[in-house]
C-alpha cells in the first residue's frame, strides 16, 4: 500500500516524503510541476538514497488520477497541491477556486471510486480570519479575508461534509501557521519562483544580496516592539506533523482538526535579529507602511495536536533561521 502525496515536490510534500521515507513507508508523489522543480526530486532521492515514485499528474486531470488508482493500491491520501499565493489569490480568484476546490473534488471523486477514504489535509490559520482571541484554538471562528483562505476553508467544509455523509471517510486537517526553515541537507527549502510574499524568503534573498532589503510592514503595531507577531514552524517539525497525523488515523473515522504551530509568537525584528545572529550577515531593512489584511499577532494553541498527535516541535527560532539560510547560501538562485 502506497501513501499518495499530492504536490510532494513543493516545499512543504517534499519534506513530508522524507520523513515517509525515513520509516520506509512506501510514497508515491504527484505534482504538475506549477510551482516547483523536478530537481526537487533529485535531491529527495540523494538525501534520502531511495527512489520515490513520482507522477507528474494534474488533480484537475481525473483520467490520470484514476489510471494511477486503478494501478497503485493507495491507502492514505496526503492533499498538499494547490496554489498558495494570497495576493496572486486576489487578482486571480478563478484560478484558486478552479485549481484548489475544483482539483480537490477531482482528487476526492476518484479517491470514493476506488475506496481510499483516507485524507489529510494542507489547510492554514489563514481561515481564522481578524480575530483578538490569542492564542488561537481550532474552535475559533472562522472568517477568511481573502480568496485563498476562503478556497481552504470551503475545503473543509467539503470535507466534513463527505465525512457526515458515509463514515468511512477518515479526514484529518492540519491549519498550518507559518512554516519556516529547510531539509539539514541544505538541498531542498522554499524556493519562491517570484518576489517572495513571506518573510522568510525575502530575508534570506536579501542576505544573498538578490534582494536589497528587506520592507517590514507596520512598526506601530500592539506588540512588545511594533512589529507583528507569527508563530513560526520549522518545515521538519509540520513535516514529522504529518506522519503523527498518519499514525493517529490508522484504523479509525474520524474528522479532526489540528493547528499545527508552536504556539510560541516572534516579531519580525526578533526573527531578523535572530537571523543576522545566526548567519552573521546584516540585513538591511526599512519601515513601510502597515500591509493590507495583516493582523497584529496570530499564534496557535496548539495543545489538542500537542494531546493527541504526540506533536512536539523540536527546532526552535535559531534552528529555523540556520536551516532556511543553510539552503539560500547552497542555492542563492533556486534550483538552477
Ligand atoms: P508549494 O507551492 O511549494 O507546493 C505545492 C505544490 O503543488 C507545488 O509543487 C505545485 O507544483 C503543486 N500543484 C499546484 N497545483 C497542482 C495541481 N493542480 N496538480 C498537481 N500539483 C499541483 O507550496 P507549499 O508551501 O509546499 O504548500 C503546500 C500546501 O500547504 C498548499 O496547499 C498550501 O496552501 C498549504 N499551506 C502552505 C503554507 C506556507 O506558508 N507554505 C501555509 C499554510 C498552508
Ligand atoms: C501570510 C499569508 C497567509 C499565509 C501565511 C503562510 C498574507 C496577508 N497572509 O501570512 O495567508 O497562510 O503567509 O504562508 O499574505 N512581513 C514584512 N515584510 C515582508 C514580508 C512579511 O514585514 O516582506 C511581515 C508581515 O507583516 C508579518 C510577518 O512578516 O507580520 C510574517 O509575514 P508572512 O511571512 O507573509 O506571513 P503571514 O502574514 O502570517
Amino acid at each position: 500500500m502506497y501513501v499518495l502525496v499530492t504536490g510532494g515536490i513543493g516545499y512543504i510534500g517534499s519534506h513530508i516524503v522524507l520523513e515517509l521515507m525515513k520509516l520506509d513507508i512506501k510514497v508515491i508523489i504527484i505534482d504538475n510541476l506549477s510551482n516547483s522543480s523536478i530537481k526537487v526530486l533529485d535531491r529527495i532521492i540523494i538525501i534520502s538514497n531511495k527512489i520515490p515514485l513520482f507522477f507528474n499528474i494534474d488533480i484537475n486531470d481525473e483520467n490520470k488520477l484514476d489510471w494511477l488508482f486503478l494501478n497503485y493500491k493507495i491507502s492514505t491520501v496526503i492533499h498538499l497541491a494547490g496554489f498558495k499565493s494570497v495576493g496572486d489569490s486576489v487578482k486571480n480568484p478563478i484560478n484558486y477556486y478552479h485549481n484548489n476546490i475544483g482539483g480537490t473534488i477531482t482528487l476526492l471523486t476518484v479517491m470514493k471510486k476506488y475506496n481510499v477514504y483516507d485524507i489529510i489535509f494542507s489547510s492554514s490559520a489563514t481561515v481564522y480570519g481578524v480575530t483578538k482571541l490569542m492564542p488561537i484554538s481550532e474552535k475559533c471562528a472562522l472568517n477568511p479575508i481573502n480568496p485563498y483562505g476562503k478556497t481552504k476553508l470551503y475545503i473543509e467544509n467539503l470535507l466534513l461534509d463527505i465525512f457526515k455523509s458515509n463514515i468511512q471517510w477518515n479526514v484529518i486537517i492540519l491549519r498550518y501557521f507559518n512554516p519556516v526553515g529547510a531539509h539539514k541537507s541544505g538541498l531542498i527549502g522554499d524556493n519562491p519562483s517570484l518576489i517572495p510574499n513571506n518573510l522568510m524568503p525575502y530575508i534570506t534573498q536579501v542576505a544573498v544580496k538578490k534582494l536589497e532589503k528587506l520592507f517590514i510592514y507596520g512598526k506601530d503595531y500592539n506588540t512588545k516592539d511594533g512589529t507583528g507577531i507569527r508563530d513560526y514552524i520549522h518545515v521538519v517539525d509540520l513535516a514529522v506533523g504529518h506522519v503523527k497525523a498518519l499514525f493517529y488515523m490508522q484504523n479509525k473515522h474520524i474528522c479532526e482538526i489540528f493547528n499545527l504551530g508552536t504556539g510560541i509568537g516572534y516579531s519580525v525584528l526578533e526573527l531578523v535579529k535572530t537571523f543576522e545572529a545566526v548567519s552573521g550577515v546584516k540585513i538591511n531593512f526599512t519601515f513601510v507602511d502597515r500591509r493590507a489584511g495583516d493582523l497584529d499577532i496570530i499564534y496557535a494553541d496548539s495543545s489538542l495536536a500537542r494531546e493527541k498527535l504526540e506533536f512536539h516541535p523540536q527546532f526552535n527560532l535559531d534552528d529555523m533561521c540556520t536551516d532556511s539560510w543553510i539552503f539560500q547560501k547552497n542555492n542563492p538562485d533556486g534550483y538552477l
